[in-house]
């Protein structure tokens, strides 16, 4: 049901300078693999086969990572490295990928605005902030479940999570009301909050689904916190029209846009590969 996911990419990833003077965050590698691999895989596990970049100048990496590298392949065809590349060439193979430039960094609201030009108005899409890394071990991804509840509800749904009172400052934050175990209609969204005035300790993280109507609202939004265009703005005004959900996903989130954040990734993602390679090989057969 959800084709296409938007991925906005466009940020200056300035709490990770210098590594992302030349580099773009997206492409931050956790053990072997960048970011935004990480955020297309978890689409395509949902169903998405289409992955609409939002990049900026200094992106072109990006671009770079999901296409043939002729001359790479051929230099290790034959050798025992040529597995190395095969999960990406997969995707490669699966998925569509298609990109346009958010010129200035306007806001997050502005670059999925920005996206329409890539998903089309007619058609539910998802949206995927490859910086927060998602995880579910052994369940299906974040992405997933939430097209699972888009089937039931049909309307926009943010990914929440409860976070301590005392960094809601950090997120857009909800306000509404339970209407089946982790699903909430949302009636108020507040970004960055002071931790005082803060609705709740329900903060929506880097997943979402949106109805196409949404570029519509988003067009009339004005700039909000810091100037910039902000994409809970947007959903507010979405939430008092008509049904926005804020879904309580199951598994973990990792915030690899900060550095702390991006370490336990890597420490969490080091040990699953550690267990992997100690597993005897029985285990491993059930588990394909
Ligand atoms: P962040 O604010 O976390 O990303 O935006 P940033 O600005 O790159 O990071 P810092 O704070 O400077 O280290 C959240 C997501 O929204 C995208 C970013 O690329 C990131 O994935 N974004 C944000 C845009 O694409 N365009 C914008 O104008 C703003």
């Amino acid at each position: 049901m959800i084709h296409k996911c938007l991925f906005p990419a466009a940020g200056y990833g300035t709490r990770f300078l210098p590594a992302t003077k030349a580099m773009p965050k997206e492409m931050l590698p956790v053990l072997t693999k960048p970011l935004i691999q990480y955020g297309v895989e978890e689409a395509v596990d949902a169903g998405c086969e289409i992955m609409a970049v939002v990049t900026g100048r200094g992106k072109r990496a990006i671009t770079d990572h999901f296409d043939i590298s002729y001359e790479l392949e051929h230099q290790i065809k034959g050798t025992s490295k040529e597995g190395l590349l095969a999960e990406i060439r997969g995707l490669i193979e699966k998925c569509t990928f298609t990109y346009t430039r958010q010129n200035e960094m306007k806001g997050l609201g502005d670059a999925i605005y920005k996206g329409k030009a890539l998903v089309g108005d007619t058609e539910p899409f998802a949206v995927i902030l490859a910086d927060d890394l998602c995880v579910n071990a052994g369940g299906d991804g974040i992405l997933k479940q939430m097209a699972q509840l888009y089937r039931k509800y049909k309307c926009c749904i943010v990914a929440a999570m409860e976070v301590p009172h005392e960094e809601v400052h950090k997120y857009g934050v909800i306000e509404g009301k339970e209407i089946e175990e982790g699903v909430y209609m949302v009636s108020n969204m507040v970004e960055k909050p002071d931790n005082d005035k803060a609705p709740s300790n329900l903060a929506v993280i880097g997943r979402y689904i949106l109805t196409p109507d949404i570029f519509e609202v988003i067009r009339n939004t004005k700039p909000g916190k810091n100037g910039e265009l902000q994409i809970t703005d947007a959903l507010k005004t979405q939430a008092e029209q008509g049904m926005v959900l804020a879904y309580k996903f199951k598994g973990r989130r990792f915030d690899c846009g900060s550095v702390e954040g991006f370490v336990e990734a890597t420490n969490y993602f080091y040990d699953q590969m550690k267990k992997g390679e100690s597993e005897p090989v029985s285990e491993k057969k059930k588990k394909k």
